[in-house]
């Protein structure tokens, strides 16, 4: 009896630890995408790749971006993977007014101003660290993604501060709930939703977002992880509209990725 109970607890160990080692893989079969999934060279031809020889595909001409790296020692917070952040420069190589909610360090509001034309502007919104003192907590947020908001909201100076690029960028230090988006009415040709991950703060950024965007110009959103519990809330909201929009995740990444047909 003693030596099938120690059987069972190494049994339990053993798929505990297995579980532990493949996390992720394991996610991703548990929870998957209700989005659907689109190569990033099925949906804009700047990603189509030049075959260089028999066995070697690479980007051409239009998706050549400018680009840096940040070292992981340097704790930057809210950050997009490398292939992400090729994405969304090589889309701001052809467009002209960004906007984007949530800057943060600045990482991806750089990027875009390095990669778009000298005439681009981007707005980014976001909070500065003393303005997360009165944010409301609706009962619908995720508690870990409001507590986020607060360790996220750290900068008053960014990766791009100084440098030749600034003059392009704008920065709104506001609560986008409370932003006034009726200025902006088909304004932007591509937006980057990476702002709190809370429901209602990503419903108010995607639904402003809508209005905002200009006739063919591109939505993306940040962080759609199923199964990631700081993301939890831009799944369930994403997973909803989708329903009705367009919306499709890009393979690999944890973008989705709208364009404006009307
Ligand atoms: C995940 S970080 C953004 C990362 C950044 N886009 C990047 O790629 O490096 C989230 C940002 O959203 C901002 N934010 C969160 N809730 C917000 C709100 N209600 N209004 C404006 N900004 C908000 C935070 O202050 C923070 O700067």
């Amino acid at each position: 009896m003693t030596k099938d109970i120690i059987i069972l607890i190494l049994l339990l160990i053993v798929l505990f630890l297995t579980y532990l080692i493949n996390k992720k893989k394991v996610k991703k079969i548990i929870y998957k995408s209700k989005i659907k999934k689109i190569n990033i060279s099925d949906f804009d031809q700047i990603f189509d790749e030049k075959i260089i020889s028999k066995n070697l595909k690479g980007p051409k001409e239009d998706a050549i971006i400018k680009s840096f790296n940040i070292s992981p020692q340097n704790k930057i917070v809210g950050m997009t993977s490398d292939y992400e952040a090729w994405i969304i420069s090589a889309l701001s190589k052809k467009s002209n007014k960004i906007f984007e909610f949530g800057t943060c360090s600045g990482k991806t509001t750089y990027l875009m101003a390095l990669n778009s034309n000298k005439d681009a502007k981007i707005t980014s919104l976001t909070l500065g660290p003393n303005q997360v003192k009165n944010l409301n907590k609706e009962s619908t947020d995720n508690k870990i993604s409001f507590r986020n908001i607060i360790n996220e909201s750290i900068y008053e100076k960014f990766l791009f501060s100084g440098t030749d690029v600034e003059n392009k960028i704008n920065i709104i230090f506001e609560d986008s709930t409370k932003f006034d988006e009726s200025k902006y009415i088909n304004k932007f040709d591509l937006i980057f939703i990476d702002g709190g991950h809370t429901y209602s703060v990503v419903k108010n950024d995607s639904e402003k977002s809508f209005k905002m965007i200009n006739k063919n110009g591109i939505i993306l959103w940040h962080d759609y992880v199923p199964g990631k519990q700081s993301a939890k809330n831009v799944v369930n909201y994403l997973n909803e509209i989708s329903k009705e929009k367009n919306i499709l995740n890009i393979r690999d990444t944890s973008l989705c990725i709208f364009r404006n047909r009307d």
